[in-house]
């Protein structure tokens, strides 16, 4: 990770080494603060963030749902967003990650008297996936370990205790000599990548599961407008693991993994085992849309100026 001069933290501008917490820090301990990760990327007339909007409505409902009252409010840590991009004056694109989290304070599971703080960092970033999974497409495994289940944990929030699910799935993955995870939900659909949601194409109609038991996820949705103009027919359903194995195409979205192709499942070649032709098509189409090549969609741009 390339370091940052600031990082934003409680409406203050910390120097990169000394924005640090004390050990005990509530959400260290017990897991309960929520996040995003947005991205920001150089357009013809400078760095935009993609989505700021759809990403801090869904920081401050993860907050909600994970009962934390956010310290600061929507609107200043939008600005704070602006404003951290502007004084680390970014040559590249970036990655950005808010942070609602329980300060040092009180001990013990009841989190609600726990200090309530909000930070956020920015760093230039490349393909979640690598450069050449965008292209190449990457190796996935099934996951043994299933998604947090809907009747445990609260799937609608990007909270941080759901990632001990995805960094288990994704250590297990990469130990067995693959490159990211698919897990299933306990029902035995497919559920989502370790940070990802997932489409296949069958008969160039794409399919992407419902989010039962997947982040509503905000490249998804975008995915899907994309579709829309292109004519594909997008439907919404449960999908097994056998059904990626014959499928024509499969893809990951995601705001850091951006649209990256899965060549196999399981050691199971998809299609020709390389970024199918509606992948390709969409992929383009989505880095025209953040790098505001799109008229239609610069709407989603939040220009740093
Ligand atoms: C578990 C999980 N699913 C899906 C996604 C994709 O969501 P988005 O497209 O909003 O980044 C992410 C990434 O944020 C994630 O962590």
């Amino acid at each position: 990770m390339e370091k940052a001069k600031y990082i934003w933290m409680d409406r203050e501008m910390v120097e990169w080494d000394k924005a640090q917490v004390h050990i005990l820090t509530h959400t260290l301990h017990y897991g309960n603060g929520v996040f995003e990760g947005t991205r920001a990327y150089q357009t013809n007339n400078g760095l935009a963030i993609f989505k700021l909007d759809e990403h801090l409505k869904r920081l401050y409902n993860s907050a909600k749902i994970v009962a934390i009252k956010p310290n600061i409010s929507y609107d200043e840590v939008r600005n704070a967003h602006i404003d951290l991009l502007k004084i680390n004056a970014f040559k590249g694109n970036v990655y950005l990650r808010p942070l609602i989290y329980l300060g040092y304070g009180v001990m013990g599971v009841h989190h609600v008297k726990a200090p309530v703080h909000t930070a956020i960092a920015a760093w230039e970033w490349g393909a979640y996936l690598g450069e050449d999974g965008l292209e190449n497409g990457i190796k996935v495994k099934t996951s043994s370990i299933i998604r947090n289940s809907i009747k445990s944990n609260f799937g609608k929030a990007k909270a941080v205790a759901n990632y001990l699910n995805s960094q288990m799935a994704k250590y297990e993955a990469l130990e067995c000599g693959y490159e990211e995870a698919l897990l299933m939900d306990e029902n035995g659909f497919v559920a989502e990548g370790s940070g990802e949601c997932i489409f296949i194409v069958r008969d160039n109609k794409l399919i992407s599961p419902p989010n039962d038991n997947s982040l509503e996820s905000i490249t998804q949705a975008t995915i899907f407008e994309l579709a829309n103009d292109f004519g594909i027919e997008v439907i919404r359903r449960n999908i097994t693991r056998d059904e990626i194995y014959i499928a024509d195409e499969a893809f990951f979205t995601g705001t850091a993994a951006e649209v990256t192709p899965i060549n196999s499942l399981d050691n199971r070649t998809i299609g020709h085992g390389k970024r199918g032709e509606i992948t390709q098509k969409l992929q383009q189409a989505y880095f025209d849309v953040v790098f505001g090549k799109n008229e239609k969609y610069k709407k989603y741009l939040t220009y740093i100026t």
